[in-house]
Order: C-alpha cells, then sequence, then structure tokens
C-alpha cells in the first residue's frame, strides 16, 4: 500500500480480529495503518492494509521504532489476552499483557508526544448486569475484567 501523504495510525493488535477490521476501515478512510502485533493470536496473512510490525507492547523501544520509522501521530489499541477462562487461571499472564503492556505504550506514547488514543476493551469487563446502558462506575467482573481495568 503507497502510504503518499495518508496520516498514519498505530493499530496494536491489528493482526486479530476487531483490529484487522479497524485496519481495513482506516484504509478506507484515507489513513495508514501501521499493525503492532506479536502474532500470538493474530494472523499475518489478516493485515493487508498498510504496514505491519511484528512486536510487543510490552517492548518499549519495539514501539518507539515503529512510531518514529511512521511518523506515528495517534493510536488505537487492540493488542491483549481477551480468553475469560485463561485469564483466571493465569491471572499474572493477562496482567502482564494486558496492564503492563497498556501502560508501557501510553509511556512510549507521551514521551514521543502522541497524544490521540482510542483503547478498545469489550463489555466482558464489567460483567453480567441488568442494567442498561452499563456506565463505569460499576464494579468489574472476575479474571480478564480485573486485568483489563487494572485491578
Ligand atoms: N471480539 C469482540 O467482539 C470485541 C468487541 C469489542 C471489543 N473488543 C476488544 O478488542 C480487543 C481485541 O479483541 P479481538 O477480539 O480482536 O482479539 P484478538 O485476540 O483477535 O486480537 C488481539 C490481538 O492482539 C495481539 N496481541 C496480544 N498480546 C499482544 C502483545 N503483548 N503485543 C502485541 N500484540 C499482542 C494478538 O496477536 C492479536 O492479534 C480486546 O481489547 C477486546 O476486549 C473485542
Amino acid at each position: 500500500m503507497d502510504r503518499g501523504s495518508k496520516p498514519a495510525v498505530l493499530v496494536t493488535g491489528g493482526a486479530g480480529y476487531i483490529g484487522a477490521h479497524t485496519a481495513k476501515a482506516l484504509a478506507e478512510e484515507g489513513y495508514f495503518p501501521v499493525v503492532f502485533d506479536s502474532l500470538s493470536s493474530g494472523f499475518r496473512e489478516a493485515v493487508r492494509w498498510g504496514a505491519f510490525v511484528h512486536g510487543d507492547i510490552r517492548d518499549a523501544s519495539g514501539l518507539a521504532d515503529a512510531i518514529e520509522t511512521y511518523g506515528i501521530r495517534s493510536a488505537i489499541h487492540f493488542a491483549g489476552l481477551i480468553e475469560v477462562g485463561r485469564s483466571v487461571q493465569k491471572p499474572d499472564l493477562f496482567w502482564e499483557h494486558n496492564v503492563a503492556g497498556t501502560v508501557t505504550l501510553l509511556t512510549v506514547m507521551r514521551d514521543m508526544g502522541v497524544e490521540r488514543l482510542v483503547f478498545s476493551s469489550s463489555a466482558a469487563v464489567y460483567g453480567q448486569g441488568a442494567r442498561r446502558p452499563r456506565d463505569h462506575s460499576r464494579g468489574c467482573a472476575q479474571g480478564s475484567g480485573q486485568s483489563l481495568r487494572g485491578h
């Protein structure tokens, strides 16, 4: 994909389900998606728009390189582990990817003056509940809900 003068957007987890669709939508809207993904559960073949950087969001220097190389000014953050059952068995692993990884991403962005972020997280974070719409003041669910919210 020819970048031309298109603004580059970092898409962490862009080889995954939601990220790949987002990269396509960004390309259709005139942006240049830069997918940053470890391929732990994503697929290289799903990255068909923009550029691909194989990296882990826990690696600050890899993120910084990608931001500098592509002149990134904004990011959409989808990278993370999402399986609820596994998150209960391995909470430390999920904390490392979802909480520490996000902190690393935010720190690198702040240090490099990248101020725009969209963070995607599913409603599973808040567990089951009758009240709709859900609001952010409610307690979070066990397992991945806790790691995604950083509790
Ligand atoms: N699937 C849904 O219906 C849905 C709906 C709304 C929001 N979300 C949220 O969107 C995000 C992505 O969900 P998904 O369904 O696309 O999951 P997914 O597993 O398909 O995608 C996650 C991607 O993140 C990558 N990844 C994981 N850890 C990484 C790390 N440390 N560094 C770099 N890349 C890493 C994986 O390789 C994968 O490509 C999650 O936060 C999820 O809560 C999902």
